[in-house]
């Protein structure tokens, strides 16, 4: 089986919902913010801080092409790997991109009582999450599959998802043409 990659905007619920997904269906689950924190043995809002955002960018590809080599894993990413046309290449070449979205007020208030991501750790995070969803809105939009998380709790998703999955394993057994 390919993987599936949970993409989305900071808030959308990809590590909670990617966690649940792969126990229903034990696979395995990855976060690729983790994997890069582990690498670096540094937080992200540090390796931001001291590297600044390009070199955070270069590590999240260099993460990504690692667990693309692997199959049947779920893969939480974080919320700016789309802004690189090569990583939704990645993605799409190893498995199935599936957006979780939700709405600038949901997402504020999912953020606000956490502080470990610096692009919100600003004045007006609300003016930061609107305007960093208009910059990314072209390429959340490439993904093969689009859940508004809004109004939804954490198995509906997780049950909308699972239709995701199963579409994973069709394209795999999907009968090749007949020359
Ligand atoms: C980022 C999202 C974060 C993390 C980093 C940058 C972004 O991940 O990768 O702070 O650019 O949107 P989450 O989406 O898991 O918070």
């Amino acid at each position: 089986m390919e993987n599936i990659y949970l993409v989305g905007f900071m808030g959308t619920g990809k590590t909670s919902v990617g966690k649940e997904l792969a126990k229903k269906h034990k696979l395995c689950f990855v976060d690729l913010d983790e994997l890069i924190e582990l690498r670096e043995k540094r937080i992200i809002a540090d390796i931001f801080a001291n590297e600044g955002e390009q070199y955070f960018r270069r590590l999240e590809t260099r993460i990504l092409k690692k667990v693309a080599k692997e199959k049947g894993l779920i893969v939480a990413c974080g919320g700016g790997i789309v802004i690189n046309p090569l990583n939704i290449k990645i993605m799409k070449e190893s498995g199935i991109m599936v957006c979780l979205a939700a709405n600038p007020e949901v997402i504020l208030k999912r953020t606000s009582k956490e502080t470990h991501r610096p692009l919100l750790n600003v004045k007006d995070p609300k003016k930061q999450i609107e305007h960093l969803l208009k910059l990314r809105a072209p390429y959340y939009a490439q993904a093969d599959r689009i859940v508004d998380t809004s109004r939804l709790s954490i198995k509906e998703i997780v049950d909308k998802l699972s239709k995701a999955k199963a579409k994973v394993k069709s394209k795999k057994t999907k009968p090749r043409l007949k020359r």
